[in-house]
């Protein structure tokens, strides 16, 4: 028998206990023995659910059962989980967490922790959902040199543009849908700032390329400034609007990374990933292309992912599962240097002043907003874009990126 304890009952973590119950034959098969969780942590009580009897509300009971084989971190946010985190790996005790700001933050101390002690520290569901990404990344893809993933990594984002472009509904009002839906961080700031995907995109460009991309470093724009408006001119170009979290490998060492909110065309194979669904674009040296589809947040796709951890750690109870990730660190170009096209709506000025600035635009009217234009921009350096735009500096409305 495998013990395992669940650190955190909430959306995540009654998600776990309601997978294993579940599958348990399937789960108990695929993991070559039996799964019992022994311990789910809450400061909560829940009288009347049956995780009431395996219920503790101190660590310590945990962090001394030497029964206690893997750890299943699931309450978010960096600490307590960081300190239980690595108390638990010191110990002997494999963790799977679905937590991105830890693992954004200290992955490769605790991958390090795990290694010198021949055990696990797995995070599937931290990237995508119930996506298996990090697992393609880190078993499948290894045959080559990735250099480029491109993904819609927040469920609770993507299913506000999706309901903002198809229903014309408020910001307000479908954030408070996607709360209600499970969808959004505890602080929705996360989601709606880009935060949740810049961490993200962090963990998956620090598998792909083999080094540490800090967050911190990652330039990072939400979508609170995204309006009916520009969803109704990205109708007119038949394109639509998406949060997108990037990251390229330009040049030998040259690497880039963003999270913005771009227009896609319908060509890109990002355009029909819709409502809470997230996918993930990667390109490779030597595959081309591949994409990765899925539930991208929600209590039982990310609970499916959290399992999945604990039934690969129950295989390799004493074996460490290598990871292409290390603590040197990956540094990024300049923005200014990363190339582009811009898409600019601007009132109070001409077409001919706009092409004095920028010789080669397309230019875009909708009848429902006379008294401006938009106008997009051939592909150039960011710096480039940014020297230009200056002399229409006092008439931009917004900006937006292009993504070929
Ligand atoms: N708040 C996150 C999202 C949850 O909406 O994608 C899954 O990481």
């Amino acid at each position: 028998m495998i013990n395992i304890a669940v650190l955190g009952y909430g959306t995540v973590g009654s998600g776990v206990v309601e997978v294993i119950n579940t599958n348990h034959k399937s789960i108990n098969k695929r993991a070559g023995d039996e799964i019992n969780i022994k311990y789910v942590l809450d400061l909560r009580d829940f009288p009347g659910d049956p995780v009431q009897d395996i219920l503790v509300h101190d660590y310590e009971v945990i962090a001394n059962d030497p029964e206690v084989d893997i750890v299943v971190e699931v309450m978010g946010g960096i600490e307590p989980a960081y300190t239980f985190v690595k108390r638990a790996l010191e110990s002997g005790k494999s963790v799977c967490t679905s937590n991105k700001a830890l693992v954004a933050k200290h992955g490769p101390e605790l991958m390090e922790i795990a290694r010198e002690r021949d055990i696990n520290f797995l995070f599937e569901a931290s990237c995508g959902g119930g996506i298996p990404i990090i697992r393609a990344l880190n078993s499948s893809l290894t045959a080559d040199e990735i250099d480029e993933i491109t993904g819609i990594l927040n469920g609770t984002t993507n299913y506000m543009l999706y309901k903002m472009s198809t229903e014309g509904c408020e910001f307000d009002t479908v954030l408070k849908e996607a709360q209600a839906k499970g969808y959004a961080e505890a602080d929705p700031t996360a989601d709606v700032e880009g935060y949740d995907a810049c961490r993200k995109i962090a963990i998956l460009s620090s598998l792909a390329y083999g080094r540490f991309l800090n967050y911190e470093n990652i330039y990072t724009e939400g979508i609170t400034r995204i309006t009916p408006e520009d969803m109704a001119y990205a109708r007119e170009l038949g394109m639509t609007i998406k949060l997108l979290a990037t990251s390229r490998k330009v040049g030998e060492d040259s690497f880039y990374a963003m999270v913005a909110p771009f227009l896609l065309s319908q060509n890109s194979p990002l355009f029909s990933v819709n409502d809470v669904f997230n996918a993930v674009f990667v390109h490779g040296n030597v595959l081309g292309d591949a994409m990765f589809y899925g539930s991208g947040a929600g209590k039982l796709p990310t609970a499916s992912a959290v399992v999945a951890d604990v039934v690969d750690e129950a295989k390799h109870l004493h074996r460490n599962i290598m990871m292409n990730w290390s603590s040197y660190p990956l540094n990024l170009m300049d923005m200014s240097e990363v190339e582009g096209r811009f898409f600019v709506r601007v009132k109070g000025t001409t077409v001919d002043c706009v092409k004095e600035a920028f010789p080669e635009v397309e230019i875009v009217n909708l009848k429902e907003l006379p008294d401006e234009f938009a106008f997009i921009t051939s592909t150039m350096r960011q710096g480039e874009y940014e020297e230009r735009i200056r002399a229409l500096a006092d008439h931009i409305v917004t900006m937006i990126r292009v993504k070929d």
